[in-house]
């Protein structure tokens, strides 16, 4: 349902979203009425997802620009900015965050007064929120031809409609195929540490009545091998010109799947692209020890035991069977060339 993961609330000028950490025991929504409550909640994983995070960016430069107290224009602008650099530092590696935040902010810069910098600014996140959910029915419709008429799905993490505007973009693809008629199932990984598969590729999927089955990341490989798997799907938090970056774990599945002869799908938008790095330019989001250290209040690991938490890995681009974007699927050798200029021309 476009809206339900994040969105505008005309009649407060506040953006609200729905409670990521909370599913899916709870569904409440948090209502973020400063850029410093929604940068607190991209941190806490509140709303995630690369998509979404670019959709969180773009409404985030809308609030500062809604919010802001300067009277005067090139102090707005300069406050304006500052609220966006903050956003930008809350996760590195997401490649759509500083997208989103950057295609607002751009029409903010060339505004002749302060009024018309608000107004342009919620139009333009507006739009861009309106875009992904577009977008992803078209990863979705694109994606789905692949699909054999039965089939199991592996996925892991969450890039389901929770993940972007809607519809979501590896799920998105089953959700397509699942519309066009074809018996998909998916075996949705947990997702250590935090959860992300069995809490909310669990939640929507099964919400959607499309049968999902939770495995512990660890089974993957075992499913693979006894062929209960007809291919992999994941999102994407950035693609460089030699490898996908995605949710800590995607790189073993991915590993596994060539193993197996098993494709391994990558699904996601031009505005994930980013063919002028490559794997070593990438920053990978290094979590607090205390998600591995801690289930709720219980101890998991001694005090005198390190631990390391990346939230993603990249996966070399050798191993990706096809990448599923907007505009068509992409196979090797890659050419990510055109994708990066779609998403500068945006
Ligand atoms: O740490 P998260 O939950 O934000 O990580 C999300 C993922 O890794 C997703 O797979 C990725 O952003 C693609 S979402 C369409």
């Amino acid at each position: 349902m476009t809206g339900e993961t994040i969105r505008w609330e005309n009649d407060a000028g506040e953006v609200s979203l729905l409670d990521q950490t909370a599913l899916p025991g709870r569904v409440r929504r948090i209502r973020c009425r400063d850029v410093e409550r929604l940068a607190v909640a991209i941190r806490r994983l509140e709303i995630r997802g690369a998509p979404a995070l670019g959709v969180a960016g773009a409404f985030g430069v809308a609030l500062a620009a809604a919010r802001s107290r300067e009277r005067e224009l090139t102090r707005f602008l300069a406050d304006v900015a500052e609220a966006a650099e903050l956003l930008c530092s809350t996760r590195p590696t997401a490649v759509n965050l500083s997208w989103g935040i950057d295609r607002v902010l751009s029409r903010v810069r060339a505004a002749r007064s302060i009024e018309e910098g608000r107004r342009v600014a919620l139009a333009e996140a507006k739009s861009v929120a309106e875009e992904d959910a577009l977008t992803c029915r078209r990863i979705g419709d694109q994606g789905a031809a692949l699909l054999p008429d039965r089939c199991t799905v592996l996925t892991h993490c969450n890039a389901g409609a929770l993940a972007t505007s809607d519809w979501g973009t590896a799920l998105g693809v089953v959700r397509s195929a699942v519309a066009m008629g074809k018996d998909v199932r998916v075996v949705a990984c947990e997702t250590r540490p935090l959860l992300q598969g069995a809490r909310l590729t669990a939640w929507e999927l099964s919400r959607d009545g499309i049968p999902v089955t939770v495995i512990v990341d660890s089974a993957a490989a075992s499913l693979m091998q006894s062929g209960e798997v007809d291919c992999v799907i994941v999102g994407a938090d950035r693609i460089a010109r030699d490898a996908v970056f995605n949710k800590v774990g995607t790189y073993m599945h991915a590993v596994c799947a060539c193993h197996h002869g098993i494709p391994f799908y990558v699904a996601a938008p031009h505005s994930t692209f980013d063919p002028g790095s490559t794997a070593a330019d990438i920053i990978v989001e290094e979590r607090k020890g205390e998600e591995i250290r801690f289930r709720g209040n219980e101890k998991m690991v001694p005090d005198g035991a390190g631990v390391r938490n990346p939230a993603f890995d990249a996966t070399p681009l050798a191993l990706v069977t096809a990448i599923i974007t907007e505009d068509g699927i992409l196979r090797p050798p890659y050419d990510l060339t055109a994708a990066g200029k779609r998403r500068q021309r945006r």
